[in-house]
Order: C-alpha cells, then structure tokens, then sequence
C-alpha cells in the first residue's frame, strides 16, 4: 500500500515528501486551477523532480486522437510522469495506443468496476475509482474498490488500483484493507492521519514526567 498526494501545491508536496511517505501525485484540471498563474508542463516536471515517483498529469482533449498527441507531449516532461485519461470510449482507445506505445496511463473518473476492468484490458496502468464522489450521491464508494481489486486479484491483472476522492482517514483504512494499491489522499487527509488525542495526551504526560525526572 503507498500513499499519493493529490494536490498540485509544490508547498503541499514538498511537506508531504518531508514525512517520507509520500511516494507519488496525483493532479486534475480542477487541482490545476488552484494554483493560479503557474505553468502546467513546468508545475509536473518539479512536482515530478520532487517526488521521483508517479505524478499523474490529466489529458483534456475529447476525442482519441487529441488525448494520444497530448498524452505524448506530456509524457516528454519527465521519466515520472502518468498521463490521466477518462475512462470513456475515446479514453479506452487513447489507453491501448499509448500502453502499445509504453506511455503509463491512469484511467479517471472510475465510478465501477467494469470501467476499470475495460481500462485494465485496454492496458491502463493505473485506474483511479473514485470513492468519495459516490458517497456524496448515497452510494457506497468504496465497494467499487473492493469489486476491483477482487476482479484484478482473481483474474492476475496487473494493473494498480489507486482509491481515489478520499474524503477521510478511514477512507484510506478502508481502501487499504479492500486491496487497493495506492490511495491518493489530500494534504489535509494526510495531516489527519497522523493525528491522534491519545498520542498528543501521551506526550504531555511524558514530557510532564520528563520534567520531574530531571528536576
Ligand atoms: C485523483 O486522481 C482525483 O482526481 C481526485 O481524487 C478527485 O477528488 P475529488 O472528488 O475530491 O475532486
């Protein structure tokens, strides 16, 4: 299990890398727009330069063709870098060409498991379901992990599956323990992770005695 950032702040990053447990990123169009004025193809070569590990970067043309000339161009900004193509019909014929072509794609936009059972044929790499955008609609984000990682796990595919949308810490528990491979989580996710009442208790408590010790 590895955990991606899913931000495109080199702020957020560059704390998140600190920690040692930050091995990939993961960034959107809508990520993108958060960091005004910068440049994309620049922001994914530092983020990549960064991290040393798999920083997705989202293709936006609608058709194949389009998403195959982007996809390339992307792919030439760092040895690093995942081209992110939507899990449609044009997305699924972009992810053969480019697979064909040894460009590693990660499928987005994964809402069931049959989208990521036909982005992993196609030759995806990488799919992302997206968890948390099904549990704001009532339904249960996750079991589409769970079906996933049960699908790729019984019939040897091995494509990784990335939980992505995280909300919450336990959505990552819950990822973790349905067989996803990464989950992709927010810094703020990522803070919360780390946090615990009974840690920062137990700190007090010892530096308190601490002080006694040592008079
Ligand atoms: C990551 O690959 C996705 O783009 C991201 O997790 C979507 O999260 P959201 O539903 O919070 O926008």
């Amino acid at each position: 299990m590895r955990i991606f950032l899913d931000t495109a702040s080199m702020d957020e990053i560059r704390a998140g890398v600190r920690l040692g447990v930050v091995s990939g990123v993961t960034t959107n169009p809508s990520l993108m727009a958060r960091e005004s004025g910068v440049d994309f193809g620049e922001t994914i070569r530092a983020i990549c330069d960064l991290v040393r590990g798999p920083v997705s970067a989202e293709v936006t043309a609608p058709d194949a063709e389009g998403m195959v000339a982007q996809a390339r161009e992307i792919a030439r900004w760092s040895e690093y870098v995942v081209v992110k193509v939507p899990i449609t019909a044009e997305g699924l014929a972009a992810i053969s060409v480019l697979a064909d072509e040894g460009i590693p794609t990660n499928a987005t936009l994964i809402f069931s498991a049959n989208q990521a059972l036909l982005a992993a044929l196609a030759g995806a790499a990488y799919v992302s379901p997206f968890v948390g955008r099904l549990d704001d609609i009532n339904h249960d984000g996750m079991q589409v992990v769970v079906e996933t990682a049960e699908i790729f796990e019984r019939h040897d595919l091995d494509t990784q599956i990335i939980a992505a949308s995280i909300r919450h810490p336990l959505h990552v528990t819950q990822a973790a323990l349905a067989g996803a491979h990464i989950a992709t989580v927010p810094y703020k996710v990522l803070m919360q992770m780390i946090q615990h009442p009974l840690t920062d208790r137990g700190i007090e408590r010892f530096l308190a005695d601490w002080a006694k010790f040592i008079g």
